[in-house]
C-alpha cells in the first residue's frame, strides 16, 4: 500500500508529475486544472491514510477471533472407494496361480473367428458359432482369420500364447467374454472367465486334479475335493466337466448342491492335438491340459449372490457390502 502511495503521490509520483506540468498551461487552464488536481490529491491522501491505518489494525489473529472456531469438531471424512468383488476374487485367483508358477496373460476382447473358433478345432458348422451365441463386429472378412467377433470365451488366448511363447507354458488368462444371450438371474451377455493352460513333457490329468484341488482349497480356506466327469469341448480330448465338493456340506449333500455333494465348476481336458498344432507346438513332443471356469460364477458362489446382474449394474447399495 505504501509503495502504491509513493508511486502516485511521491516526489516522482505520477500525480506529482502532472501537478508540475500545470505551470506550462494558460492562466485559465491553470485555474480549473489546478483546483481539480488539488481536490484529487487531497482525497487520495485521505484515502491512503485511512486504508493504511485500517490494514495496520487488522491481523490474522483478530480476524479469526471474530468467528468462533471449535477445534474439537471431527473433520470431514473423505469417502474412499474400494475394489469391486469381481476384481477382488480375480486378484486372489491370480495370486494363488502365480504362487504355483503360472504367468498371468491377457488376450483381446475383439477376436477373429479364427482364434475364437477354427484354431480351437471348432468347425464352421459347430453350434457354438451360431449367430445366437456370438456377437459379430461389422467388418470385412479376411481370408485367413474370418470376421471379427467379441470373444465368446477366453480360450483363444491358448493359441495366441502358444504362438508367442511356445512350450513349455504355464499360464492363466482372466478376462471378459461375451455371448449373445437373453439376460436373467444366472445369464448375462457379458461375464468373466479364467482360462488355464499348462504345456510340458509328460503332463497328465492327475496334474490338473492336483492343481485345481490346491487352488480351490487355498481360495476357500478349507479342504476342497475335485472330481472329473466326461464332457465335450472340441478343443480338448479327452474333455472333462470338473466339479468340486460342496463347501456347505463338504460332500454329504444339502440344498445348495441339490443333494449331490458337488458343485459344477468348469470345463477342461487334454489340449487337442489340432490346437497344439495351431499354436505351433509339436504334439509328439509336448502335451498339456487346459481349463476354463466362470470367474463371475465363482464370485457368486463365494458371496452367495443369487443374481448375476447385481455384479455389473453399479448399484452402490449392493457394491458397498463387499
Ligand atoms: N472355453 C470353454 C467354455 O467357455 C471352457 C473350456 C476351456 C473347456 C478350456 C475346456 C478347456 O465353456
Amino acid at each position: 500500500m505504501q509503495n502504491l502511495e509513493t508511486e502516485i503521490l511521491g516526489r516522482k509520483g505520477k500525480l506529482t508529475l502532472i501537478l508540475r506540468g500545470i505551470k506550462d498551461l494558460s492562466d485559465e487552464e491553470k485555474r480549473t486544472v489546478g483546483q481539480l488536481s488539488n481536490k484529487v490529491k487531497t482525497s487520495l491522501e485521505k484515502e491512503f491514510e485511512h486504508k493504511i491505518k485500517e490494514l495496520e489494525n487488522t491481523s490474522i489473529e483478530k480476524e479469526l477471533g471474530k468467528t468462533f472456531f471449535d477445534t474439537t469438531i471431527p473433520g470431514k471424512t473423505r469417502q474412499l472407494g474400494h475394489i469391486h468383488p469381481l476384481s477382488q476374487v480375480q486378484e486372489e485367483v491370480e495370486r494363488i496361480f502365480s504362487q504355483m508358477g503360472f504367468a498371468v496373460m491377457d488376450g483381446p476382447e475383439v477376436e477373429s473367428e479364427y482364434y475364437n473358433f477354427e484354431g480351437l478345432n471348432i468347425p464352421k458348422d459347430h453350434p457354438a458359432r451360431d449367430m445366437q451365441d456370438t456377437f459379430f463386429i461389422q467388418s470385412k472378412e479376411d481370408q485367413s482369420h474370418g470376421k471379427l467377433v467379441l470373444r465368446t470365451h477366453t480360450s483363444p488366448a491358448q493359441i495366441r500364447t502358444m504362438e508367442k511363447y511356445g512350450a513349455p507354458l504355464r499360464i492363466i488368462v482372466p478376462g471378459r467374454v461375451f455371448r449373445y444371450e437373453a439376460t436373467d438371474a444366472s445369464h448375462d451377455a457379458t461375464f468373466y472367465q479364467v482360462e488355464g493352460l499348462l504345456i510340458d513333457k509328460d503332463i497328465s490329468l492327475s496334474h490338473l486334479k492336483g492343481v485345481m484341488a490346491q487352488f480351490l482349497t487355498r481360495l476357500f480356506g478349507q479342504p476342497v475335493k475335485v472330481r472329473f466327469r466326461p464332457g465335450y469341448f472340441p478343443f480338448v480330448e479327452p474333455g472333462l466337466e470338473v466339479d468340486f465338493s460342496c463347501l456347505l456340506c463338504e460332500g454329504k449333500g444339502c440344498r445348495v448342491c441339490k443333494h449331490s455333494g458337488w458343485m459344477e465348476f468348469m470345463g477342461a481336458g487334454m489340449v487337442h492335438e489340432n490346437v497344439l498344432k495351431a499354436g505351433g507346438i509339436n504334439p509328439k513332443e509336448y502335451q498339456g491340459w487346459a481349463f476354463g471356469f466362470g470367474l463371475t460364477r465363482l464370485v457368486m458362489m463365494r458371496y452367495k449372490i443369487d443374481d448375476i446382474r447385481l455384479l455389473t449394474n453399479s448399484d452402490l447399495r449392493f457394491i458397498k457390502q463387499f
